[in-house]
Order: structure tokens, then C-alpha cells, then sequence
């Protein structure tokens, strides 16, 4: 019998209300304007990072099942195992076994959760500092939206000065802040759109409207950060739907276009509207996929839960709450037979 350093992470995805879209061009995948996101309790993914002398490459198990080590998923997982080994001194390469308990196949964002509950497990079981910002930095060097992740409540990620290679998140506000409900109206179950990462690079490179993009996103972002400290919704509202269309517009100027939306998409964004000019406090965002993510407060959510799903093309609703920061399970240099 031998030991393993281990840990088990919990981590949370968040929604942007001020979306990052687009990395600055001076590497360190630092983006290339600030966001604001709501951490969510609700959707959890738990990861597992075991160090193993006995594993001759790093392996990952999702939802049960090997990855190929030849997939993008396992090169960026071993990308983050990397960057911990090199700063722990470790060589080992590490088993990660993580699982989500929301559906990964319906495209709703996983990466934020994944990387921050990768980060957290994997410099917990290295003997690596696991304080957030430690744990946000190292997330944000292989996602840059899992840096949010790492805190609960409202987060924001600021882009830092030119040059740096150490960018963390700071949380802006507690979870019972503002205790906001989030209805997400999911449009289509099938294959994963054009990722994140991909569908911002295409951006940026043939978009001509990504540097309006760039210039209007500092102010939408502010607006947003005092929406959340006055608990203005209305304010909040037409902000982070500003944020949204705006990001949206850059991609779909881009050549090719690139349209995540579809049809049900559009009658969601129509039913939000709807529901608001009949006095209902609703509002709504939308990441690099179909779904639509309606915000709105406890006590009408069943209601525009019972909207949304009365929309042609929603298949059905998933509804969240502000949530905590990711946290240990099974903490640093913790033994198991191997
Ligand atoms: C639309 O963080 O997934 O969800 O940094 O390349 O991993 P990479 O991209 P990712 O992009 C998220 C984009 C977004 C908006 C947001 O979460 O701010």
C-alpha cells in the first residue's frame, strides 16, 4: 500500500451579466475587457485529482467515462497539471475523475466549473496555496471565465495592466446580496456549438465590429457593478441585455458569421420582452450557445418559468440561485491505497 496526495473539489458555473468575449493579443490568456458574473448554487461539478508515480500520462474520466488522451478536454486539463507541477516541484501525473450534475451535453456552460474545481483539487493535492485568488489565477490561465468561479456571490474580473502574467477575480458582493432568481429556457439537447474559445478568436480576428465591441464593454460593465450594489433590476437589466446583443453583434459580424442563436432563441428574447412590458421584473442573457438565461426574483420565477416553457423550441427550464465560491471536499495530502 502506498499514498496518493488527493483532493476533491466542488465548483459552481456562473452567468456573465458583463460578458468577456475576446483575449488581449499579449498572450497569458488575459481578456480583453472586464466582466461581472453571478457565481450559481444549484449546478455543481465535483472533481477528484489524485497524483499517482504509477501513471504514465494524465488521465481524465468525465461523467463516468475515459476521455481520449489525444482530446482537447484532456490537453487543457493537462495544461493546468503542468502549471501546478511546475510551481509544487511534483512530477507525477495525476488521475482527475469529475462529474457534473447538470446535463454537460445540452452546451451549458461547464468550463467555468470545471476549471475552477480542477484548479482547486489539483493545488490542494500538490500542496499548492488553495486561496481563491491563487486558485482563480491559475483557472483564468487556462479559462478565463473559471477565474469567477472560484469565488461565490457576484464576482468581477478586471484586465489587468499590460504585461501581467497574474490576473485573479475579486468578489464584488455576497450570494444573499441580492438573492436574484435565474431561470435558464433550454432550446436544443444536441452536439456543443462552436466553443468559447474558438468562436472568439474567429472574432476578434475577422470581426470589424469586435473593437466597438472592446471600446463599449468598460462602460456596460460599470453600469452593471452599480446596478448590483444599488439593487437597481431595471438598471441591471438593460445593461446586461446591452452586454449580451453587443458581444452577440461582434460575432455575428464576423466572417463567416457566427450565429449561436436560433430560432427559439429569438421567441425567447421576444417572450422576456413581453413579460417586462407587462410589468414583470425580467431580463435576460445569452453565452456562446441557443440557450437563454432569464433573470428575475423569487417571487415571479415560477411564473416566467411557466412563461418560458410555454415558448415554442424550449424544451424545458433549469432554475439557479446566486451560489457559493468552489470549496474542498477532501483536502491536501489526504491518503488512499493505490
Ligand atoms: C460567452 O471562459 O469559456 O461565456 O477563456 O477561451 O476558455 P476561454 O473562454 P470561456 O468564455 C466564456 C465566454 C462567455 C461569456 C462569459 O462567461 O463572460
Amino acid at each position: 500500500m502506498s499514498t496518493v496526495p488527493r483532493a476533491i473539489a466542488i465548483a459552481h458555473p456562473n452567468i456573465a451579466l458583463a460578458k468577456y468575449w475576446g483575449k488581449r493579443t499579449d498572450g497569458h490568456n488575459l481578456p480583453a475587457v472586464p466582466s461581472l458574473s453571478v457565481t450559481l448554487a444549484g449546478l455543481a461539478t465535483t472533481t477528484e485529482v489524485a497524483f499517482d508515480a504509477a501513471l504514465e500520462r494524465d488521465e481524465l474520466h468525465l461523467g463516468g467515462a475515459a476521455v481520449r488522451p489525444d482530446a482537447e478536454a484532456t490537453r487543457r486539463v493537462a495544461g493546468l497539471l503542468d502549471r501546478v507541477r511546475a510551481a509544487s516541484g511534483r512530477r507525477e501525473h495525476a488521475r482527475v475523475v469529475s462529474s457534473n450534475d447538470f446535463p454537460t451535453a445540452a452546451g451549458l456552460a461547464s468550463s467555468a466549473s470545471a476549471f475552477a474545481a480542477l484548479a482547486l483539487a489539483a493545488s490542494a493535492a500538490a500542496g499548492l496555496s488553495t486561496a481563491p485568488e491563487a486558485v482563480s489565477d491559475l483557472a483564468r490561465k487556462t479559462s478565463v471565465s473559471a477565474a469567477r468561479s472560484a469565488f461565490g456571490g457576484f464576482v468581477e474580473l478586471r484586465v489587468g495592466r499590460p504585461g501581467d502574467e497574474t490576473l485573479a477575480a475579486t468578489p464584488l458582493a455576497s450570494a444573499d446580496h441580492w438573492p436574484l432568481a435565474v431561470v435558464i429556457a433550454v432550446t436544443r439537447e444536441g452536439p456543443k456549438d462552436v466553443g468559447s474559445s474558438d468562436g472568439m478568436r474567429h472574432t476578434v480576428t475577422t470581426s470589424p465590429y469586435f473593437p466597438a465591441w472592446v471600446a463599449s464593454a468598460p462602460a456596460l460593465f460599470a453600469a452593471v457593478r452599480a446596478a448590483i450594489h444599488a439593487r437597481d433590476f431595471a438598471a441591471l437589466g438593460a445593461a446586461a441585455e446591452a452586454s449580451a446583443l453587443r458581444m452577440h453583434a461582434s460575432s455575428i459580424a464576423a466572417d463567416p458569421g457566427l450565429l449561436y442563436w436560433t430560432g427559439a432563441t429569438v421567441e425567447v428574447i421576444a417572450e422576456v420582452r413581453r413579460l417586462r412590458a407587462r410589468g414583470e421584473p425580467v431580463f435576460f442573457t445569452i453565452d456562446a450557445g441557443p440557450h437563454v438565461k432569464v433573470f428575475t426574483t423569487p417571487e415571479a420565477r415560477d411564473a416566467v418559468s411557466r412563461a418560458l416553457l410555454a415558448v415554442p423550441g424550449v424544451l424545458r427550464t433549469i432554475a439557479a440561485v446566486p451560489g457559493e465560491a468552489a470549496r474542498l471536499v477532501l483536502g491536501s495530502g489526504s491518503t488512499s491505497s493505490a
